[in-house]
């Protein structure tokens, strides 16, 4: 996509980080870097082939590198060192330690793969991943992913504009909000024999949200296909909000016309609201939303957090009139 308008977040073509330095930052890392954050499990180097591999069209790799073109949605602050972000990952399915994730995600079953769509849509039922996604493509965005446990990274990831996979599935006017629902396998998710949440896990968007400019479906990160502890197949990115809103490994897309059930929100309501919106202002009642810890750099790296973490000019017109305190 050409994004005719510079964005404070953005920056020419030109200047987002190469795909070669940054494959060659994680091979300085992967090869002794220092990562200044404890429990991170070690990640295996991968592959530091350049060249993007030419993907058929409509074919999915199981692994390895993904081709895609590179748009303009870049973040003033280095990537996340890749250790960092395949090693410190938040997916309770998999156990609620932050190295879980990479140590039991690959149990996790991803191709095939299928999305059931229902609700108010000319188009619905079981969709192969491949009929969802088009895999000759996609597009690179590194955004900024803000957790509401106040940490924060930057992530280069690959995928498709949530708006192009909804609008393809034609929803109609009593299509007010989409819910999204993960994949629950008590066999291969260990996690969800344990009652932490009441599985699936569940998430949601107003429609209008869902078909804002910055929504996001990444089925990779870092030029390779999405490792399993960070959503594999399919996850949702919405850099606005809290990352709990960004749902992995999703099976299901419901078009409703009330506001869905959200897991954080059903889990404690008085914590987490529907909206989720990043907002320094509004402290969660354990601890502070002012700053955040900067992931993948020294210990006591952190930055201020911003309203809508930096995204205000694309979304905040969609809030409009909203007490953001109240709608949290
Ligand atoms: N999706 C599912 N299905 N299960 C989860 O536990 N955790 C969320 C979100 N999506 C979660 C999820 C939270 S709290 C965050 S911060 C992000 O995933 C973390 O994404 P990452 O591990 O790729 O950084």
């Amino acid at each position: 996509m050409f994004i005719p308008k510079q964005r404070p977040w953005q920056s020419p073509e030109a200047d987002v980080t190469p795909k070669g330095l940054y494959l060659n930052r994680r091979k300085i890392i992967a090869s002794g870097g220092a990562l200044a954050l404890t429990g991170l499990s070690a990640c295996e180097a991968q592959s530091d082939q350049d060249s993007a591999a030419s993907i058929p069209t409509g074919s999915r790799p199981a692994s390895g590198e993904l081709a895609h073109r590179t748009t303009g949605y870049q973040v003033a602050d280095p990537l996340t060192p890749y250790p960092a972000v395949t090693g410190y990952n938040n997916f309770y399915e998999f156990g609620i330690g932050k190295d879980d994730p990479a140590r039991y995600a690959s149990a996790l079953t991803t191709a095939p793969w299928s999305i059931e769509v229902e609700g108010h849509a000319a188009r619905t039922g079981r969709f192969a991943l491949e009929d969802v996604v088009d895999f000759s493509n996609l597009e690179e965005r590194i955004y900024r992913l803000r957790c509401v446990e106040a940490w924060s990274m930057v992530i280069p990831w690959i995928g498709v504009s949530l708006a192009s996979v909804l609008t393809s599935f034609e929803p109609t006017s009593d299509a007010r909000y989409v819910q999204f629902v993960t994949d629950l396998d008590r066999d291969e998710m260990r996690g969800t024999r344990f009652p932490v949440l009441n599985w699936p896990y569940v998430e949601g968007l107003r429609m209008d949200e869902a078909m804002n400019e910055l929504a996001f479906l990444a089925v990779g990160l870092y030029g390779e296909v999405l490792p399993n502890q960070n959503g594999a197949p399919i996850r949702l990115v919405v850099p606005w909000k809290y990352g709990y809103k960004s749902i992995k490994s999703i099976v299901k897309i419901r078009f409703v016309s009330g506001e869905p059930e959200t897991s954080w929100n059903r889990s404690a309501p008085h914590e987490y609201g529907f909206y989720s919106n990043v907002n320094p202002n509004r402290a969660h009642p354990r601890w502070s939303q002012r700053s955040e810890r900067v992931i993948g750099g020294n210990v006591f790296a952190r930055r201020d957090t911003e309203m809508f973490n930096g995204y205000s000019e694309q979304v905040a017109h969609m809030y409009a009139g909203m007490d953001l305190i109240e709608n949290h």
